[in-house]
């Protein structure tokens, strides 16, 4: 078997498949042509920069299995995968945890403008009193997707004390129950959130839910944090809205863009910005990189399918 390894992984991802002492393993720092060196290729791992389109695809003709160190397979064409009778597996859950607490850190630091306490501190001012903050506790706190990621965002939420309230249709009445989360339908979401954060996949039915019209209904001082993909936020109709005060603030880890150009959001102080890493802590790549050589092994190994 060969793998190839398209991006930087862990040592322990990469010690899965030198288990195998006859597979031939290559990784990202020895590939000089992706195309070329999937030509002969059976297995191949990626994070989230490399592209896997049909026309990458093309080049690959012994290819079985694509593993997405990750969750998000969107920069994986897995129509143009499946029909040519490739596996696309990603490893949900394996990061949650990460997410989760980058989305914990991103509320807080909106509440209390950690951004700008820092700043004007290291640009030698004492601007104690336009630092003056709002606490979680008792704060209605809305969560648009309760998979993995937004139940550990939930769980961690109610240590602070806050009211939850979420929205998922394939949520069941038990698990929210059990997470102290309100069900409410999609607007109630967006009229009670004071903090509204994000956690569902980029589909067709999620691209661009949060645009001019949802912006209109939600609550005046609202505060969004979006950790999960940056086409569900309708990125002109988000600026406007934090130029006028009607959003209060916004924590965005995720772009339509990335890296953004020209982002509407560049220079408003109401918004933190961080460059998608929300699953980047050591554990998490670690989990991910060895959850998906394991995945990748067995399907090779014994036809086994998981998480495609
Ligand atoms: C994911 O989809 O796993 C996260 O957004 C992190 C990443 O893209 O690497």
């Amino acid at each position: 078997m060969k793998i190839v390894l398209a991006e930087k992984v862990s040592p322990a991802t990469l010690a899965v498949f030198k288990t195998e002492a006859d597979w031939q393993i290559l990784t990202h720092d020895q590939i000089t042509n992706l195309p070329e060196s999937l030509a002969d290729a059976d297995g191949l791992v990626v994070r989230s920069a490399v592209q896997v389109d049909d026309a990458l695809l093309a080049s690959a003709p012994k290819l079985r299995v694509i593993g997405r160190a990750g969750v998000g397979v969107d920069n994986i064409d897995a129509d143009a995968a499946t029909r040519r009778g490739i596996v696309v597996m990603n490893t949900p859950g394996a990061n949650a945890v990460a997410v989760a607490e980058l989305t914990i850190a991103l509320m807080l630091s909106l509440g209390r403008m950690l951004p700008k306490a820092n700043a004007t501190m290291h640009a030698g001012k004492w601007e104690k009193k336009s630092l003056q903050g709002t606490e979680l506790r008792g704060k209605k706190f809305g969560i648009l997707g309760l998979g993995r990621i937004g139940l550990e965002v939930a769980r961690r939420a109610r240590a602070f004390g806050m009211e939850l309230i979420g929205h998922d249709p394939f949520v069941s009445a038990a698990v929210a129950r059990e997470n102290a989360i309100r069900l409410v339908t999609a607007e109630e979401l967006f009229r009670e959130s004071d903090y509204l954060t994000l956690h569902v996949g980029f589909t067709p039915q999620t691209t661009g839910i949060i645009n001019e019209k949802t912006i209109a209904t939600m609550k005046k001082g609202v505060r969004i944090i979006n950790c999960a993909r940056g086409e569900l936020i309708i990125e002109e109709a988000l600026a406007e809205a934090l130029k006028s005060g009607h959003i209060a603030g916004a924590a965005l880890d995720v772009f339509h863009q990335e890296p953004p150009k020209n982002s509407p959001f560049f220079g408003l102080e109401n918004v933190i910005l961080t460059p998608h890493i929300a699953g980047s802590t050591a554990e998490a790549q670690e989990a991910v990189g060895v959850q998906i050589a394991l995945q990748v092994r067995e399907y090779l190994k014994l036809g086994v399918v998981q998480n495609a």
